[in-house]
């Protein structure tokens, strides 16, 4: 394609080829490439709500000072009002020509109420309008996430209540290390969660200053109210600075962060899916509603949607680095870079509250084995540190000295291909003489006795499920 400009590669659509918004200095239209790469509207038209909320708040603060008279401040409200009602109807046209969700609604606004509404942008740049757009929509998601992850918290503690007394094997390096209880496992996943929700709860609270006032990049001459503005779009103050005020997308960034690490969360958890649902392991299954099979393999039933969610965690983390590297290099104030901010964040926020559904539902319905997970649980020695307790306890064994003894118990069971349970007291003697008939080698017990605070034994699991619910889904805040 010939793209060198020539006149039949520009644009028609406004004012004779010229933007009617920036057009005054300008002879010809932009090349149709131009248009292409300086759209945004394809995308941040999802920003209509916040950018006809934050023009009401803007003309109402305006009519409120005496800048923009009663009259033309009442039909510029109303105008938005249709125009944002246009929108919700489907009825209104997006035009590229206008590259973005302020213009395009501008130009409407002009069509419906006239030459007033170039009266609508005094005291106002596109740079502090799209910050504010932009943080607002980014405030709503914010919220919608953190009922997301509660809904996964939810379907957590419901498991963890369930089979808080279910047995099962602890990993470290996934190899078999100690029996822990199933309840203990889901409820380590909702300590994470709970911290994700938190770290979305400290962006916000550092999100919530509005930048309109701003203006481009040095403020305004004019007597506005910010205060005001701020006030009616829930902002809890002001930004104190207008040049940080057009150039800040920390929030963006800070929110793509909490993102990410609670995709890895959610990928860490759906691996474990993964590899629990395996024939190898049986230890639990999900549902029909969350499997897919094959259409070559008849016996086979695939996690897919655990594969999903561990997959998509790369999305979210590459959109991270790719906003944090447009950041980067960029001088004070507005650079046009900053509009690819919207895409990333959009793709992220839309990525995880995917991830966050389908990880609920398939936690929800998750059928726990636990026949399956007990037997899994004393296999691979897993009560050896049992063994060295008793001799500490009972015998008064410096560890060291009782880890030794037992390792050598375990080499034993292991030469005679038993498990600890099977040896004989005669065997256990021939190591240590010290060892009695009262040493009790079963998984529930071992589970059961680790009853230190944030232990894995039932009544400490079930304790913990109590106040997980208190903490993360009745409102008391998190410590
Ligand atoms: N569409 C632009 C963005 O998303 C709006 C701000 C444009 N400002 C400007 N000076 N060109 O960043």
């Amino acid at each position: 394609m010939d793209v060198k400009g020539s006149d039949d590669t520009r644009t028609q659509e406004t004012n004779g080829g010229r933007s009617s918004m920036w057009g005054g200095r300008f002879a010809a239209g932009p090349a149709a490439v131009m248009e292409r790469i300086n759209a945004s509207i394809d995308f941040d038209k999802r920003l209509y709500r916040q950018d006809i909320a934050g023009s009401k708040a803007h003309c109402r603060m305006l009519m409120e000072t005496g800048i923009l008279s009663r009259d033309d401040g009442e039909a510029i409200l109303a105008g938005l009002d249709q125009v944002l009602q246009e929108i919700i109807d489907g009825r209104f046209t997006f035009s590229t020509a206008l590259e973005d969700i302020h213009m395009n609604v501008e130009a409407r606004l002009r069509e419906i109420i006239g030459p007033a509404a170039g009266r609508l942008h005094t005291a106002r740049s596109r740079n502090d309008q799209v910050a504010t757009d932009f943080k607002l929509w980014t405030r709503d998601a914010v919220d919608m996430l953190d009922d997301r992850m509660a809904a996964v918290q939810a379907a957590l503690i419901a498991q963890a209540e369930a089979h808080a007394d279910a047995v099962m094997p602890g990993f470290t390096h996934l190899q078999c290390a100690q029996p822990v209880t199933f309840g203990h496992h889901m409820l380590a996943y909702v300590e994470m969660f709970g911290r994700d929700r938190g770290r979305l709860r400290d962006a916000r609270a550092r999100l919530n200053e509005c930048p309109l006032g701003a203006a481009a990049l040095a403020g305004t001459g004019f007597p506005i109210d910010r205060a005001m503005t701020a006030g009616l779009l829930g902002f809890d103050r002001p930004a104190a600075n207008s040049l940080d005020a057009v150039s800040d997308r920390d929030f963006a960034i800070e929110v793509m962060a909490a993102a990410s690490l609670c995709a890895v969360h959610l990928s860490r958890l759906a691996e474990e899916l993964v590899i629990w649902t395996s024939a190898q392991f049986g230890f639990v299954s999900l549902s029909d509603r969350f499997t897919t099979g094959s259409s070559i393999m008849p016996q086979k039933r695939n996690p897919d949607a655990a594969e999903l969610v561990r997959a998509k965690t790369g999305r979210v983390i590459g959109h991270l680095n790719g906003l944090l590297i447009v950041m980067k290099g960029l001088p004070l104030a507005y650079s046009k870079d900053m509009q690819e901010d919207k895409e990333p964040l959009f793709e992220t926020v839309d990525t995880l509250e995917l991830c966050l559904a389908a990880m609920a539902g398939m936690i929800a319905d998750l059928t726990v084995n636990r026949e399956r997970l007990a037997a899994a649980a004393g296999a691979g020695f897993s009560t050896a540190t049992d063994i060295a307790d008793w001799l500490v306890r009972e015998v008064g064994m410096p560890f060291r000295d009782a880890h030794h003894a037992t390792g050598a118990i375990v080499k034993l069971a292991e030469d005679k291909g038993v498990g600890l349970e099977d040896l004989s007291l005669a065997d256990l003697q021939s190591v240590e003489p010290r060892l009695t008939a009262d040493l009790r080698l079963d998984p529930a017990g071992s589970a059961a006795a680790r009853t230190s605070l944030g232990g894995t034994a039932p009544d400490r699991v079930r304790e913990a499920c109590a106040a997980a619910r208190r903490r993360f889904l009745e409102g008391e805040t998190a410590p």
